[in-house]
């Protein structure tokens, strides 16, 4: 998928691959003053991340401290690094599906099991196969790997299943590694719970990349017990040493109380008012998607009905129409497509359109 798109998104004239909100400014950021940033030293900043910029994500989880974090270049580089340490030839790992891949391409290099467990659409709501999940663990099992909210699905796990994870893996005594780089996008504001405080073995990784819509910025961050979160930093030392120092001071103003609500806010904004755009869409062409809204993030999956390979119809949408989705083969689920509904409105409108111009045709 990360291949497909960064080969195609800059190529096409409508890139609805992306999973985040349009991004921020600079300038938006800074609330048009740059002075401070021109005198910033261009040094390595510290490794794990400046400590003010740890403290500032030590408080957004109860009962952290900066020594819980571990600060890396994009959230992909704490999920590398946590995925790392824990898998090796013959370890296993349960993991939902779908997801974002990393987890299940890296398990293939360190020649560790996957076992899957699925979110199945069920009466148009995603559920988690909490079963798979039980039957799935064992004393192999090194890690349970979830995202929420999900990518592709836009779905959110509740409490009561966060709950349940929790308990499948004490019996095991397996890590959870939770992926929860769409908290912040939801929908209706409530903000999805974290596994964080939820049992004692539990790496959570996020960043700045979706919620925050800076995804430029590459800041990353994993919460773990300070042991482990040690550790970790140790492998951080062999992937890229430390996060920029740029980036590092923007974080900082990106995470104060005050700014983070409103980017925070900027976020919803932006999907409350094109999820209506893309329903509408959806609903002009019911013929051809059955589809479940996402309850957060900026991407939609969407099940249609024609006969023809996902990977197919989104080669045919890049060559006929210059408009790029992602196909469900990425995610293992030939029939869906993932269409991102994060970018201007107009933009979004002129993209979906051309994506119905090309179903007609094929009907
Ligand atoms: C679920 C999920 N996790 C992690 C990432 C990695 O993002 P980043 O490294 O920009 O934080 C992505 C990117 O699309 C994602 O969708």
């Amino acid at each position: 998928m990360e291949r497909w798109q960064s080969a195609l998104e800059n190529r096409v004239e409508y890139n609805l691959s992306e999973s985040g909100v349009h991004p921020l400014q600079l300038d938006e950021l800074l609330d048009g003053d740059g002075t401070r940033l021109l005198k910033e030293s261009l040094g390595y900043s510290q490794t794990n991340g400046t400590e003010e910029l740890r403290r500032t994500i030590a408080d957004m989880y109860v009962g952290a401290n900066q020594e819980n974090v571990l600060v890396t270049n994009g959230s992909s580089e704490a999920i590398f690094v946590a995925t790392w340490s824990f898998l090796e030839r013959g370890a296993e790992i349960a993991m939902m599906l779908p997801n974002y891949m990393q987890i299940w391409g890296l398990a293939r290099t360190f020649q560790a099991r996957v076992r899957p467990f699925w979110l199945r659409n069920q009466d148009g709501e995603w559920a988690t196969d909490l079963r798979a999940l039980e039957k799935g663990v064992g004393k192999r099992t090194r890690l349970i790997a979830v995202c929420n909210p999900n990518n592709p699905t836009g779905a959110i796990v509740g409490e009561d299943v966060v709950d349940e994870i929790c308990r499948i893996a004490k019996k095991v005594r397996a890590w959870i590694l939770s992926d929860e780089v769409y908290q912040g996008t939801e929908l209706d504001g409530r903000t999805t719970p974290t596994f964080w405080g939820k049992y004692e073995r539990v790496i959570v990784t996020n960043g700045l990349s979706k919620a925050y819509g800076l995804p430029g910025l590459r800041i990353g961050w994993l919460v773990s017990k300070k042991e482990l979160v040690s550790k970790l930093w140790a492998y951080h030392d062999y992937t890229t040493i430390g996060p920029s120092a740029l980036s590092d001071y923007l974080a900082r103003k990106a995470l104060q109380p005050e700014k983070r609500g409103k980017i925070l806010a900027r976020t919803r904004k932006i999907l409350q008012a094109n999820l209506p755009v893309l329903k509408s869409w959806v609903e002009r062409h019911r013929d051809n998607f059955s589809f479940t809204p996402p309850s957060a993030g900026a991407i939609a999956f969407l099940r249609y009905l024609l006969k023809i390979n996902s990977s197919e119809l989104a080669d045919r949408l890049v060559r006929e129409k210059s408009t790029l989705i992602v196909p469900g083969d990425h995610f293992g689920m030939d029939g869906f497509v993932r269409i991102g509904y994060g970018p201007p409105e107009g933009y979004l409108t002129a993209g979906l359109d051309r994506i119905g111009d090309l179903l007609e045709r094929l009907k």
